[in-house]
């Protein structure tokens, strides 16, 4: 099946020149082309040619795109999508003043959301989620992160898994699934918390696994959740077991996190909200990608991390919405990648490399995701407008009118 997609005002191909990352200058480059038109066979971009040879192509199917704004299918990195209940009333507390970290201590917050997981069906989380993932399609998303971390106990943790592992089946777009029982410390291990290290190491990681539930392990590095020292134990048996790694780190309080991170070759690191020049020292030249996620910023309404700092490093930095239930209640990557450049000070080209191919390094599809190559997936978020500064200046509008994955049209307004 041979499918043209045909004279768009503009392809913004966030070209990497086979280098599959962006960072420091070349994060602001997308190489965007004009009077191109995109071939695509057999799930894969086969040729971006003159729009002169392509009104001769012989094709199957055309899609004319006269007008219109061409970006690579748009990655969410960092997401908490699996989730039952709401947390309504912790937002209008917040609202009147109290502190999220507080709630969290009081055994609120990531708690009571475990409390609507535990009481929950696979059935049921699936239910919930579908509709958030319909949400992610329509805004041009192909390829999304999805965490567990709300069961924190086994059954629960692999009830998650298999909720993300329906979902995949599900949906056409590539969902990556990453193990998080490291979120937090469920109620019944308060008091003991290596018993609880004990479970995550020795029956949740390796059944995890064997059963092939997720391709990621993350971890919360924090005060109120683990400490370096006991993210240095779970990722010292996750990788041994072939997981990936990535860590939120830095959200409120510096407790050794990067030096984890950096150790275990982690694939990124999430938040950086309280990071300082000592931890960009640390991470630079590590082919670590930072994850910010200035939804929670704005949602908790506290510090925004160094994007400015991070990317003068030559450090790569992708976006996110981080959605979840406490800290970004935030479906909408658009809204995220118009606070990059209002809070962060990201420029426009800064931030849609930031929501492409660096959130695709971020979760290890930089080879067949990402940015519009000839060999790479042909997924494309197709935008209705003739200049690409509208997205983020469209803030928290929805500008995309088709997505494309594989080739083919799974979206269209
Ligand atoms: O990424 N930082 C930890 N976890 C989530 C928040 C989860 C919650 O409050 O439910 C986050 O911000
Ligand atoms: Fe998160």
């Amino acid at each position: 099946m041979r499918t043209l997609y045909f004279n768009p005002a503009s392809i913004v191909t966030v070209d990497t020149f086979s280098k599959n990352v962006k960072s420091g200058r070349s994060q602001n480059e997308l190489s965007p082309l004009y009077g191109k038109s995109l071939l695509c066979k057999d799930g894969l971009l086969v040729e971006i040619m003159d729009n002169a040879e392509a009104a001769e192509c012989e094709v199957d199917r055309t899609y004319d795109l006269s007008g219109k704004t061409v970006l690579p299918g748009l990655v969410d990195c960092h997401t908490h999508t699996v989730f039952a209940g709401s947390r309504a009333d912790e937002f209008r507390e917040k609202i009147a003043g109290v502190d999220y970290e507080d709630i969290a201590r009081r055994g609120g917050g990531i708690l009571s959301t475990v409390n609507s997981v535990r009481k929950s069906t696979v059935e049921e989380l699936v239910e919930i989620a579908s509709e958030r993932v319909e949400y992610f399609i329509s805004q041009g998303i192909t390829t999304l992160e999805i965490k567990s971390g709300y069961g924190l106990s086994f059954e629960d943790e692999v009830k998650l898994l298999k909720a993300v592992k329906i979902l995949k089946d599900k949906f056409p777009i590539d969902i990556v699934s990453t193990f998080l029982g490291a979120h937090t410390f469920p109620p019944e291990f308060k008091d003991n918390r290596a018993d609880y290290l004990d479970l995550i190491i020795n029956k949740m990681l390796p059944y995890i696994a064997e059963n092939n539930l997720a391709e990621y392990c993350d971890a919360f590095c924090e005060a109120t959740a683990f400490t370096a020292d006991e993210v240095d134990k779970i990722f010292s048996v996750a990788s041994n077991l072939g997981f990936k790694l990535k860590l939120h780190s830095e959200q409120f309080n510096q407790v050794g996190g990067i030096d984890v991170a950096v150790k275990h070759k982690c694939t990124s690191v999430d938040h950086l909200e309280v990071f300082t020049q000592d931890q960009i020292n640390l991470l630079k030249g590590n082919n670590i990608v930072s994850v910010l996620l200035p939804g929670v910023s704005f949602f908790l309404n506290y510090g925004y991390a160094p994007a400015r700092t991070l990317i003068e490093n030559d450090i790569p930095v992708a976006l996110s919405t981080d959605y979840n239930p406490g800290s970004s209640h935030i479906a909408n990557l658009n809204l995220v990648m118009s606070l990059a450049a209002l809070k962060m000070k990201m420029t426009v080209e800064e931030t849609i490399s930031a929501v492409t191919i660096n959130a695709a390094k971020a979760i290890s599809r930089e080879q067949s995701a990402g940015s519009i190559e000839v060999g790479k997936n042909a997924d494309f978020a197709v935008f209705n407008t003739d200049n690409y500064s509208d997205i983020v200046y469209n803030v928290a509008k929805n500008l995309n009118i088709m997505t494309v994955k594989n080739g083919e049209v799974i979206y269209q307004k």
